[in-house]
């Protein structure tokens, strides 16, 4: 007699997170996992430190002061608030709350492969839906909803294409959903997106009792380490992950951590600020050498290459990890995570003096 899992569980492929080394190279600058350049606000790691004396105590399960903060940060309301370790874990969660064999998890195809992961975890089945350039397609997504389809999962702002749906198109989209199909907006980089018709989904939220926001502390927050996300939901969903939540899911540090994060708004001022002048910087000067660079609104470029592994090696080989997006179905392009001012300058020299390269080589043959 031998073990037998779920029959989805082994087809799960284990998510490969960005690279973060490279043989030879000390220091290299990690370019692959859409992280804040300017680390951690200095008042979360003072935060963090002094909660360190109480970690033989568990953690506050209901991250009380957590989800306070939240709620006065973003003007939500405390109950309809349930924080995860990471957002992943709540994609998760509401997957095995509301899907399981038999029924589909709809996405877009080139969404985060979170989506598809928690669906086979949770026996269900994956749905991609094909994209019209590098966007969500509304129509492609609707035409593949069936009796069955139980969640459908919006990353907006996406990654990695960096594309986003407005708040007009998402109520649509609500709107032409059937009620009982759960829509989850993964709005994991919506601190990053500046254009006046986007909205996070908290109007979405509110307006009925089907739609979930995800958020995140790991990205322009700068605690991807310390793991923490929250979902905004109606509070029949809030009980319901409440429910199948472990009961001390986020860490007493973490959310002590998150709290100064949140109060630290010079931080996370300074941190879109630099996002928006070097993400627009790098797209303009990857542009005048001749590289597609897709319109971003995150803390991410995607960019094609006639050959993206000999770029990657060549990158690699200057120190750059930039990362690959063969499970994402572009293998023809690399992500390029916004870094500092130095490893930005030096992506951009590299990239230059490989597009140099390549067109010198064209002409030789
Ligand atoms: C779209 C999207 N959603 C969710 C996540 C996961 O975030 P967390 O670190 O909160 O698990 C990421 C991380 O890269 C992401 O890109």
């Amino acid at each position: 007699m031998t073990l037998k899992t779920r029959p989805g569980v082994m087809e799960i492929a284990p998510y490969v997170g960005g690279e973060a080394s490279v043989p030879g190279i000390a220091k290299p600058a990690k370019l692959s996992s859409n992280e804040n350049p300017l680390g951690p606000s200095p008042k979360a790691i003072a935060a963090f430190r002094d909660a360190a004396v109480e970690m033989h105590r568990y953690p506050d399960g209901g991250a009380e002061k957590l989800r306070d903060g939240i709620a006065r940060h973003f003007g939500l309301e405390k109950a309809c608030i349930v924080c995860g370790n990471g957002s992943d874990e709540l994609i998760a969660l509401l997957t095995r709350a509301y899907a399981g064999p038999g029924d589909e998890v709809l996405f877009s195809a080139h969404g985060f492969l979170m989506y598809r992961l928690s669906a086979l975890g949770a026996d269900a089945t994956p749905k991609a839906a094909p994209e019209k350039n590098y966007a969500t397609d509304m129509e492609a997504l609707l035409a593949l909803v069936t009796p069955v389809t139980r969640i459908v999962f919006i990353g907006n702002p996406n990654n990695p294409t960096g594309s986003y749906m407005t708040a007009a198109q998402m109520r649509e989209l609500r709107a032409r959903l059937r009620s009982d199909i759960l829509m989850v907006i993964d709005a994991a980089y919506a601190e990053f997106v500046e254009d006046r018709d986007y909205n996070a989904g908290e109007e979405l939220v509110r307006a009925g009792d089907n739609v979930v926001m995800l958020r995140t502390f790991s990205k322009i927050f700068g605690l991807a380490g310390l793991r923490l996300g929250w979902a905004f939901c109606p509070p029949s969903v809030a009980d319901v992950l409440n429910r199948i939540r472990a009961p001390f899911n986020t860490s007493m540090p973490a959310q002590a951590a998150a709290v100064a994060a949140l109060e630290d708004r010079e931080h996370v001022a300074k941190s879109l600020a630099h996002n928006k002048k070097w993400r627009d910087w790098l797209a303009a000067e990857l542009r005048k050498l001749g590289y597609v660079v897709h319109p971003s609104v995150g803390n991410f470029l995607l960019v094609e290459f006639n050959d993206a592994d000999a770029a990657d090696r060549y990158l690699k080989s200057r120190g750059l990890i930039l990362r690959k997006m063969g499970v994402y179905g572009l293998g023809h392009c690399l992500r390029i995570t916004v870094g500092t001012e130095a490893e930005t300058r030096a992506l951009a020299t590299a990239m230059a003096d490989y597009a140099n390269a390549k067109a010198k080589a064209a002409i030789v043959r």
